[in-house]
């Protein structure tokens, strides 16, 4: 009696085109985890790939610790505070209006303004260096 479910006609007329649309499905759901994975979250580059040197990596490393959660470096999307992407490429700051110069930007890593925080007590003068260092290569 259950003899008649493993006949090589339902083998390949009923069970085999399930198997395969379930396999297709999943195929298609791998596309579009893959799809997804690479437009929306960019994947983290290296140092390497950054080409980096080691003052920029240890600046990167600073960045990440303090700067991160509320400025992104390889977006212009501005979260907390604006986007430091490109940061040095242009003339002024964009919320400030200040020259965007060593100067002026290691001044308000230092003390902070408004709602960013200084980090005079957290940072070495030679780590805002490194800081400073990594920002120019946004
Ligand atoms: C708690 C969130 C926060 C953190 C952490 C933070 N910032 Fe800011 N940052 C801001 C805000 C808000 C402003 C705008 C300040 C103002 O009103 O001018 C700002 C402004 C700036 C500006 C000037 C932008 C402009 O257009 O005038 C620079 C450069 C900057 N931050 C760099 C940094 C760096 C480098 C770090 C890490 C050491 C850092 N920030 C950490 C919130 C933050």
């Amino acid at each position: 009696m259950n003899d008649a479910r493993w006949t090589p006609r339902t083998l390949q007329g009923e069970q085999a085109p399930g198997l395969s649309s379930r396999a297709r499905r999943s195929v298609a759901l791998c596309i579009l985890l893959v799809f997804f994975s690479a437009c929306d979250v960019q994947r983290r580059k290296s140092d390497a790939e950054l080409g980096l040197t080691p003052q920029q990596s240890a600046g990167r490393r600073l960045y990440d610790q303090h700067c991160d959660r509320c400025h992104e470096a390889y977006s212009a999307r501005d979260k907390k505070g604006r986007s430091l992407q490109g940061v040095f490429k242009k003339q002024f700051l964009p919320q400030s209006g200040m020259p965007a110069n060593d100067e002026r930007v290691s001044e308000m890593v230092f003390t902070g303004r408004n709602m960013m925080p200084g980090f005079g007590q957290v940072m070495s003068q030679e780590q805002i260096q490194d800081l400073l260092a990594y920002l120019h290569t946004l």
